[in-house]
């Protein structure tokens, strides 16, 4: 684990209209950053772009679990998202949304790409919390809490049955088509007259069939909506999401494309190094002029 040293308590703060972007090979070697992530980092260009590994900006309150959870979720090809909070070359910090996906020539990842937005202070807080248990947790050897893409989890016993309400929803399907079968069942069991148990059973189709719509259909019905916004141009919206299983991943998914395609649309990219730009060609949407010409939103379109 690098420790990079000195630090302070000051804190830079970059607008809410700019996006910081970093390009690293597969072992997290720079290869690629945009202007406004140099400026901010407060390092010369060629201090990051020589060889240099993505932990030079490190900030030591960041702990060892944020980056475990990154790695292991980038590597297993899917994107992160969470709070990092970064230390400047002059020891000064700036906290980011970074949103990391990896990039891909086919089926073969050949990058990741960090894509770091403004977080709210709320946001700040919330992780400033979480990131002291979990440097406290692992300082005295007793881990309570761990990150799961991103999201905080328990572990042990509890850990587990949190993750089993929280099943994906191909699961929640098949708990609820037993429950209802069950319900439908009960009355039969019991002997109970056929007026009842035709209702019953009735009744336990209707709501089995209200709650899958509640649990499949409305939320891809949002994701939907969400999509053809931003297939129409306007990335002004948030993607939401928090849900679990495939539709936790579609909305991720979603929502990062909204990231890269917002940066897309306001960053000029400038001498791109080579490797870069064939790690970034390999994502449609991240086209790159070898001339080095500036993007404009109306590109795309
Ligand atoms: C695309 C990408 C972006 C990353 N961005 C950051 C970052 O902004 N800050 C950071 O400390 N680590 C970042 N990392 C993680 C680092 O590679 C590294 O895992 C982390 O700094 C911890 O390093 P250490 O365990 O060697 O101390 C990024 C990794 C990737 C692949």
């Amino acid at each position: 684990m690098r420790i990079n040293q000195p630090t302070t308590d000051r804190e830079y703060q970059f607008t809410p209209q700019e996006t910081l972007v970093s390009v690293t090979d597969t072992q997290g070697y720079l290869t690629y950053c945009n202007p406004t992530f140099i400026a901010v980092s407060g390092f010369e260009e060629e201090e990051l772009l020589l060889g240099q590994p993505h932990n030079l900006i490190r900030h030591p309150d960041m702990p060892a679990e944020a980056f475990r959870d990154l790695w292991a979720s980038i590597q297993a090809g899917l994107p992160w998202t969470g709070l990092v909070k970064n230390r400047r070359k002059n020891g000064d910090f700036y906290w980011v949304q970074a949103n990391v996906t990896p990039l891909r020539a086919g089926e073969r990842i050949v990058g990741y790409l960090s894509v770091r937005t403004c977080p709210t202070r709320q946001q700040v807080q919330s992780a400033e919390t979480l990131y002291a248990q979990l440097q406290a947790q692992a300082r005295q050897g007793r881990i309570r809490l761990c990150l799961h893409r991103g999201a905080v989890q328990r572990v042990g016993l509890i850990g587990q049955a949190a993750r089993w309400l929280q099943a994906g929803t191909g699961a929640r399907l098949v708990w609820l088509q037993a429950a209802a079968v069950a319900v439908a069942l009960a009355p039969a069991l019991a002997q109970a007259p056929l007026p009842l148990t035709l209702a019953t059973a009735g009744a336990a189709a209707l709501g089995a069939g209200w709650l899958a719509r509640r649990l499949a259909v409305a939320p891809l019905a949002d994701l939907v909506r969400e999509a053809n916004l931003l297939a129409s141009g306007d990335l002004s919206q948030t993607v939401t999401t928090g849900a679990s299983g495939s539709i936790g991943l579609l909305q991720r998914a979603l929502f990062q494309l909204s990231v890269n395609l917002r940066t897309r649309s306001t960053s000029t990219f400038h001498g791109v190094p080579r490797t870069s730009m064939e790690c970034c060609k390999s994502l449609s949407w991240f086209v790159f002029s070898r001339k080095s010409v500036p993007v404009t939103s109306s590109e795309i379109y």
